[in-house]
């Protein structure tokens, strides 16, 4: 299973929590979308067409929806995460999707790195957490 291949430094910077098995209610969320609401893309490696990666928003109102993104360790660093975000970008767009918003820890400079790398970003630092807003059709963006 995905979840299982991930190291717990990749657990902990996805859900700021350990959370080494998922509980089926978790398991449930993660597996679930409607494709507007709710949607999860995924990257698979060949031969096996396993998931190495995958990337999730979901709405939070008409115009806003939080995104979560991870990809397995051994694959990090290859360009995976931006792969995904192009992918989650042209669905947003599709569905009306104006800004991600993604809650991140400080020091994930990964992910912050993807975000900035994908459009105009707005940050906020509250309760060690970091909330980044970014424009989906922003257009020095890739969708
Ligand atoms: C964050 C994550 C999803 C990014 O996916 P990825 O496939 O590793 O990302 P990419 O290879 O596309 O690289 C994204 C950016 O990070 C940069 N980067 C790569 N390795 C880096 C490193 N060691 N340090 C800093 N930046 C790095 C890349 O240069 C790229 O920026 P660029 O587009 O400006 O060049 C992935 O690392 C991950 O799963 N991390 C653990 C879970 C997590 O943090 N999820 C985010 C919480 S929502």
């Amino acid at each position: 299973m995905f979840h299982s291949r991930l190291s717990p430094e990749t657990v902990h910077a996805r859900f700021h929590a350990m959370k080494r098995d998922l509980t089926e209610p978790l398991a449930h969320r993660f597996t679930t979308q409607d494709g507007r609401d709710l949607v999860a893309v995924v990257a698979t490696m060949k031969p096996d067409d396993r998931i190495v990666g995958v990337a999730r928003y979901s709405r939070i109102d008409a115009h806003t929806a939080e995104v979560a993104f991870v990809v397995e360790d051994a694959y990090q660093g290859r360009g995976i995460g931006t792969e995904l975000m192009r992918a989650l970008r042209r669905v947003a767009l599709r569905n009306g999707v104006q800004t991600f918003v993604a809650e991140i820890l400080p020091d994930n400079v990964r992910m912050r790195a993807l975000l900035h790398a994908s459009g105009v970003c707005r940050e906020q630092t509250r309760n060690g957490e970091v909330t980044v807003s970014l424009a989906v059709g922003d257009p020095e963006g890739s969708s």
